[in-house]
């Protein structure tokens, strides 16, 4: 029996690494490779020291590229190594290229695939995540989602007899295990920010950094809301080099910064007053932490975090953006409960149902 786990950029890391702990307690043989789509050592290789994940057996060294060239690349690479170590069973999570190519190559080569984080629908063709969202599912032979919202997808498209199992969300079992350590290490410090007055900004869509205009606007109108609260913005490549194109100051008081290892920003994030993000896994860390956060696209695959949670979609108009701003610093903002089954035990019941589909495989 062997399982392979599949990374391949940042948001992969906290998903996988609960899967990958479990199996390797219980013994369950394992390749564990890196596509290498993020390679930078702030985008990847922080993250597997912190999170005490295995170096990766492979490591593909893809890069970045054009999505058709990067994809291509995977796929090639990933069919060699399968071919050679012929796994039983390939996990891969989330939804960005990798997710997407290795989930394709698994299947025609007739091994099955197990999807961490299956099933969430933006409904948005426009987001290159929905189009591997779309596909991984598709090609997936074990599907454990994150919540309701999911089976409800994966029933619509047909998929509700394939092995869906609502597990809960593992990336949450990553922030419960290091949560306490990570406000320990007190990381507003090292921006001279005290905790619960602060906002935090992430912004890496291409539908927000990629148009130079929509870019301006979003951080003319965060440069307002820094008058009323310092914001910390921790800055993506893809946000950077846009930035450097850009080429004017920001103006207010927006803290810059490279992009942070996991347990600072965890740390960040848990005593943020606000989060500004448009990021996925953003929306749901904030929901398990109670932090309010504002969601600068026009949708969201991961309702929950609406729901239950402390998220609200305010998109990228500037009244909006700054009226969600006033209400959460005026107290108005929505406490939030913690969705069912987001309670760090996701890992081990996804592990379960992996080493039952394979003792059924291999009787
Ligand atoms: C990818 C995912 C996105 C995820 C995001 C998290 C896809 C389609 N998108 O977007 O879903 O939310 O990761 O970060 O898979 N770069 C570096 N160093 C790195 C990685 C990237 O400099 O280690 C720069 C490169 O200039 C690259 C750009 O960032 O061209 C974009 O990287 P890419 O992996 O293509 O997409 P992301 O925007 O990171």
């Amino acid at each position: 029996m062997l399982v392979s786990s599949v990374v391949g950029a940042r948001p992969n890391f906290m998903k996988i690494a609960p899967v990958v702990r479990e199996l390797l307690q219980r013994g369950v043989p394992h390749l564990f490779v890196h596509t290498g789509q993020h390679y930078d050592e702030s985008m990847s290789r922080v993250f597997f020291q912190e999170l005490e994940m295995p170096r990766p057996d492979v490591d593909l060294n893809v890069g970045s590229q054009t999505h058709a060239r990067q994809t291509a690349q995977i796929l090639v690479g990933i069919e060699e190594v399968f071919q050679q170590r012929r796994p039983d069973l390939v996990v891969v999570g989330g939804d960005v290229n990798s997710t997407a190519a290795v989930a394709l190559v698994a299947a025609k080569l007739g091994i099955p695939v197990a999807h961490v984080e299956a099933g969430l629908r933006s409904f948005d063709r426009s987001m290159p995540e929905e189009i591997n969202r779309v596909v991984t599912d598709h090609l997936s032979d074990l599907l454990f989602t994150t919540e309701e919202s999911a089976n409800a997808n994966l029933e619509r498209e047909g998929l509700g007899q394939r092995g869906v199992h609502l597990v809960g969300n593992c990336m949450v079992d990553t922030l419960r295990r290091h949560v306490d350590a990570a406000i320990a290490r007190e990381p507003w410090r090292d921006f001279g920010l005290d905790p619960g007055e602060y906002a935090i900004l992430t912004l890496h869509r291409p539908s927000n950094v990629d148009d130079m205009k929509a870019l301006g606007a979003l951080l003319g109108t965060i440069a307002v809301a820094s008058r009323r609260i310092p914001v910390l913005f921790p800055v993506h490549p893809r946000t950077r080099r846009r930035l450097e194109e850009l080429g004017r100051p920001i103006a207010g008081d927006l803290r810059l910064t490279d992009p942070l290892p996991y347990l600072r920003f965890l740390g960040l994030l848990a005593r943020a007053r606000l989060v500004l993000t448009d990021s996925g896994g953003i929306q749901e860390e904030t929901t398990a932490l109670g932090v309010p956060c504002l969601t600068l696209r026009a949708n969201t695959e991961r309702p929950v975090t609406v729901s239950h949670g402390t998220n609200r979609i305010v998109g990228t108009e500037r009244s909006r953006v700054l009226g969600a701003v006033e209400r959460v610093l005026l107290g108005d903002w929505p406490p939030g409960v913690s969705p069912p089954l987001w309670d760090g035990r996701a890992g081990r019941r996804l592990v379960d149902v992996i080493e039952a589909f394979l003792e059924r495989r291999a009787a």
